[in-house]
């Protein structure tokens, strides 16, 4: 092989690797569900307009930082003939001056923006019409209270367009962090500390969220949903999940209530009015409250859809679909686990 036929060898290589890599990034139907790039809220567009200032800003520094390198060498080199005197002076005064200043310029163009960014993802004041949504974390789900309206629900965090919302962020054992890209960014969970994340989101959709603070076994199994609604949408919703849950009188899903009040789920589990906590923030050991459990899209902490035949597989064996997770096997049989799962879809 001639060394031409092997560097055009190499270049056709390193094409098809561009090319694949390329096409590996084409968005699936719907868009990347956890893509940083696709703001929301006021909250994500700063971070974005900030992301796109400081490229474009990194960029003109590469042009010129590359334009130099290559006058230097094409230009301003002399290796032909007989080799110039180098310079003689110790330093030129200008020349320091404009690589000291044009630097530190650059840098306070970028740190203006971003101290900027920063100080309004941690506002000390709110409006009047702010809606407090806490986020509770645990290993390894998540648990939403809405203070002002008595809501309690997990995993499936709801909230409406037009509105400052603001998530106080607890922790109930070890380090997590909230992130949902598109709504609001991330920040850390920390156990003691209360963290914020104020926002107002602008555009009605469903929204993916994902622990990434590595917190034991299942932190890859730690997912929410973020519903963005209109606030006509978000009023009937809240106004539903206050409504007292369904008591089914008959079929498999009466057995299964049954099932639920008698075997050790209500030990965990509130379903409201048949078991449980307050609704009042407490640090503690629980479960997910299930009063509307039937009414969530997904469930595990958004791992699986929400449907009787997952469940049941849920029932069978926790561990088996989230390792490490603290909702034991109930030794209950086929049967029941079947009506169990019809009960708790019947919590619209
Ligand atoms: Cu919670 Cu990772």
């Amino acid at each position: 092989m001639t060394a031409l036929s092997r560097k055009s060898t190499l270049a056709s290589a390193l094409l098809a690797i561009l090319a694949l890599a390329i096409s590996a990034c084409k968005p699936p139907p719907g868009g990347f569900p956890l893509d940083t790039l696709v703001p929301t809220s006021d909250l994500t567009q700063s971070f974005y307009d900030l992301f796109v200032k400081v490229t474009v800003l990194d960029i003109i520094v590469l042009i010129v930082v590359v334009a130099a390198l290559f006058l230097a060498i094409m230009v301003f080199s002399t290796r032909t003939g007989s080799p110039r005197q180098p310079s003689v002076k110790h330093s030129d005064m200008y020349l320091e001056m404009a690589w000291t200043i044009i630097p530190a310029l650059i840098l306070l163009a970028i740190t203006v923006p971003t101290v900027r960014v920063i100080i309004k993802t941690q506002p000390y004041t709110w409006p009047k019409d702010t809606l407090p949504v806490q986020v509770i974390a645990h290993q390894w789900w998540w648990e939403f209270h809405y203070p002002t309206l008595g809501v309690v629900t997990a995993n499936e965090v709801h909230i409406p367009t037009g509105q400052t919302i603001r998530f106080g962020l607890f922790s109930d054992d070890v380090i997590h962090s909230f992130f949902m890209p598109q709504v609001g960014g991330k920040r850390d969970v920390v156990p003691g500390q209360e963290n914020q994340i104020t926002l107002i989101a602008n555009v009605p959709g469903e929204y993916y969220g994902q622990c990434t603070e590595f917190c034991g076994d299942s932190h890859a199994n730690m997912r929410f949903r973020v519903f963005v609604e209109s606030p006509a949408d978000f009023q009937q919703w809240a106004k539903h999940q206050l409504g007292p849950p369904a008591k089914p009188t008959s079929g498999p899903a009466a057995a299964g209530a049954k099932i639920f009040a008698d075997a050790p789920c209500a030990i965990c589990h509130t379903v409201r009015g048949v078991s449980g906590f307050s609704k009042e923030y407490t640090y503690g050991f629980r479960g997910p409250d299930l009063t509307h459990f039937g009414s969530r899209s997904t469930m595990g902490a958004a791992i699986m859809d929400n449907t009787p035949q997952n469940v049941a597989i849920w029932i069978r064996n926790p561990a088996e679909v989230k390792p490490g997770v603290y909702m034991p096997t109930l030794g209950i049989s086929g049967g029941e686990i079947n009506e169990l799962a019809a009960y708790l879809e019947s919590l619209k």
